[in-house]
């Protein structure tokens, strides 16, 4: 039996109607929810990125600015700007497109960003309160995932979650928000000797990694739930995640696509954690 195949689209799109439902609520009480993202150089995937936020924000009513930096840009002037937008209160939540010139010390920027407009999630003091267990902006990526699981009524509670990366943006928070909901969790990465091992063995198995094919029919186990959040080039060029998909789908339960996977939930999340920002600022 083929797998469930899980449509990031479609869930996107029933919470963004609720997101736009929230907005209309929210000025109607005088309050515009309002993201600004900051792009710093020329980064193409970045640009392609940022491009879709402030498209999502325009379908959804709110306010969004843009801020281009050079790559030149100096580590001052950036946090300079964080700051001004720190106390800017047309502005909800804050986000810095990341990567970084080299130049510049990428947690110096996550730090000036205040925890309470910190959408991205990245703030040690958010990143605290989710390793606590506490309400928090949660990473927009792990925290689409944890919302496609609840739609397709997985509950990881009492699940052997196997995390296969440990990225500060996505595998790291995703083990940790697997673990909130009470999964037995485990991580593989790079130096992960024999990971089949524990892939096989996964209930639900979340793939971050960014390389293709990085699991296949044989890391499987039949009936898993699959999340691939991996986003990649195949050799004709067209993009593929970090699960061999066709032979996978066999095995699965529930798996998803890329794209029209995960990737559409993350920009979503990030709506969700501007409106989330909003609420607590003006404590609507
Ligand atoms: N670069 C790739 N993913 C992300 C993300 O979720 N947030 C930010 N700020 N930059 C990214």
């Amino acid at each position: 039996m083929s797998a469930i195949i899980i449509d990031g689209v479609e869930i996107s799109k029933k919470v963004r109607e609720d997101i736009a439902a929230q907005v209309i609520e929210l000025k109607e009480k005088g309050v515009t929810p309002g993201l600004a993202v900051i792009l710093v150089g020329d980064n193409q995937a970045s640009k392609t990125y940022v491009g879709s936020k402030e498209k999502a924000c325009q379908q959804l009513g709110m306010h969004s600015v843009l801020i281009t930096m050079p790559e030149s840009v100096t580590q001052e002037e950036l946090l300079a700007k964080i700051k001004e937008l720190n106390e800017d209160n047309s502005i909800h939540g804050i986000l810095v497109q990341l990567p970084l010139p080299k130049h510049i010390d990428e947690n110096a920027v996550i730090e000036t960003i205040s925890p309470s407009k910190d959408v991205d999630g990245f703030h040690p003091v958010n990143i605290g309160k989710m390793l606590a267990g506490q309400d928090t902006f949660y990473p927009c990526t792990p925290y689409g995932v944890m919302v496609m699981l609840e739609h397709i009524g997985c509950d990881p509670a009492g699940k052997h979650a196997v995390v296969v990366g440990r990225s500060n943006i996505v595998g790291k928070p995703a083990g940790q928000l697997l673990l909130n909901k009470n999964a037995t969790v485990t991580y593989c990465h790079s130096r992960t000797e024999n990971m089949a091992k524990y892939t096989k063995d996964a209930d639900i198995l979340v793939v971050a990694v960014g390389k293709r094919n990085v699991i296949t029919s044989e890391h499987v186990k039949p009936g898993a739930v699959v999340i691939d959040v991996g986003m990649n080039r195949d050799d004709q060029g067209k993009l593929c995640g970090d699960v061999a998909f066709d032979e996978v789908k066999e095995i699965a339960s529930y798996i998803t696509p890329v794209p029209k996977g995960v990737g559409p939930m993350t920009i979503t999340m990030l709506m969700f954690n501007t409106i989330k920002a909003a609420r607590t600022i003006h404590s609507l």
